[in-house]
């Protein structure tokens, strides 16, 4: 039986993520330090036989050592996520985003893992020309400090390859959308449909720039189908986690939303503070793995509205920093 260890496992994708694994008969470990007081996040798997929860520091071996015992798969997830957060923590997102993923990739060599998955993001490919797309091959462009460091960390795994034990995986995830146990709100989809809903008018900037996005139950799946793949078809490769039809620009993300909420009040700007504009090819996932999404960003602007008409979010607004990565925990590390 697999039982993986899935490091910051209680944010936006590792609850979701989690889910999905205990449904298919997985047993789960999450280690995470709950940095943004996250806690409520994980109640939904307490007491499940399945799954157990280890508090603690990606970087700390004590820590991994105690949340690592038997498991068979390793997916990093943790650390600062965002621009604005790793720009507003320089010195944690250094600490976390840096030398913490390092030393978890060191940590597991030896300890008889399969897989250990690295998760990365398509941010790495920074500003592209309109014309282009980027597949795994295309040079990189880390604009941010977010960026820079998933990069970094990328090269120090890939450097890792035929002197660890474990096949090393990268997953370059697109820009997330859908309903998860924590709820962010600072992502682009989620944002504008919620401001949408609470009637808010909306200021967009750069409307034509182009973004790859995923649904967090597809990338769930696709961890699946990560873990359980051949060894020799993912040792020590990159794939961007996604696919074609949900490469969007933001205008299209709006008319979407408009088509569910039609009375939204929405203005345009131009130049705002995030040059970002790539669009990105997903051939390789799908030719290699057979992944291709089963939710499209219209699916995931109709779910939301559906639980923000039930009430499910009725706090997202004046409860800001619940619903998104803001503010961090003191003495965090
Ligand atoms: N959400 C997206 O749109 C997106 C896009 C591309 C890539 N990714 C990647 O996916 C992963 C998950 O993103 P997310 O949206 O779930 O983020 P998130 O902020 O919701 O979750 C991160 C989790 O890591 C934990 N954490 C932070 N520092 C830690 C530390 N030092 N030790 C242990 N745990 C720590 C946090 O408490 C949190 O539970 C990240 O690696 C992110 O870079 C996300």
């Amino acid at each position: 039986m697999k039982k993986v260890l899935l490091i910051g496992g209680a944010g936006y994708v590792g609850t979701s993520v989690t889910s999905h694994f205990l449904k298919n008969g997985y047993k789960v470990n999450v280690l995470d330090n709950f940095i943004y007081d996250n806690q409520f996040s994980i109640q939904p798997y307490l007491g499940d036989p399945d799954y157990n929860f280890y508090f603690g520091e990606i970087g700390n071996t004590h820590d991994l050592n105690r949340a690592s015992n038997g498991v068979t798969d390793v997916i990093v997830l943790a650390g600062l996520v965002g621009d604005p957060i790793t720009k507003k923590y320089p010195t944690e997102s250094e600490e976390i985003n840096n030398k913490g993923v390092k030393k978890c990739i060191d940590f597991f060599n030896g300890k008889g893992i399969d897989k250990l998955i690295f998760i990365s993001t398509c941010s790495n490919y920074g500003l592209i020309n309109e014309n282009e797309l980027a597949d795994e091959e295309f040079e990189l462009n880390p604009l941010s400090l977010y960026a820079k460091a998933k990069v970094d960390n990328e090269l120090y795994l890939l450097s890792k390859k035929g002197k660890v034990d474990y096949a090393g995986v990268i997953l370059r995830f697109s820009t997330a959308f859908g309903l998860s146990p924590r709820m962010r709100f600072d992502l682009t989809i989620s944002e504008f449909t919620r401001d949408l809903f609470f009637d808010q008018e909306l200021l967009v900037f750069d409307e034509h720039t182009w973004r790859p996005y995923c649904h967090v139950r597809d990338f769930a799946r696709l961890l699946d189908i990560v873990i359980n793949a051949d060894k020799a078809k993912v040792d020590f490769e990159v794939f961007n986690a996604g696919g074609d039809i949900n490469n969007f620009t933001k205008k299209m993300i709006i008319d979407e939303i408009l088509n569910v909420i039609p009375n939204g009040k929405v203005k345009y700007g131009k130049q705002g503070s995030d040059p970002r504009n790539y669009k990105v090819s997903f051939e390789k996932v799908k030719s290699k793995l057979g992944f291709e999404p089963n939710f499209l960003v219209s699916d995931g602007i109709k779910e939301l509205v559906n639980a923000l008409e039930i009430g499910v979010y009725s706090d997202s607004l004046e409860n800001k920093d619940k619903y998104g990565n803001f503010i961090i925990r003191k003495n965090t590390i």
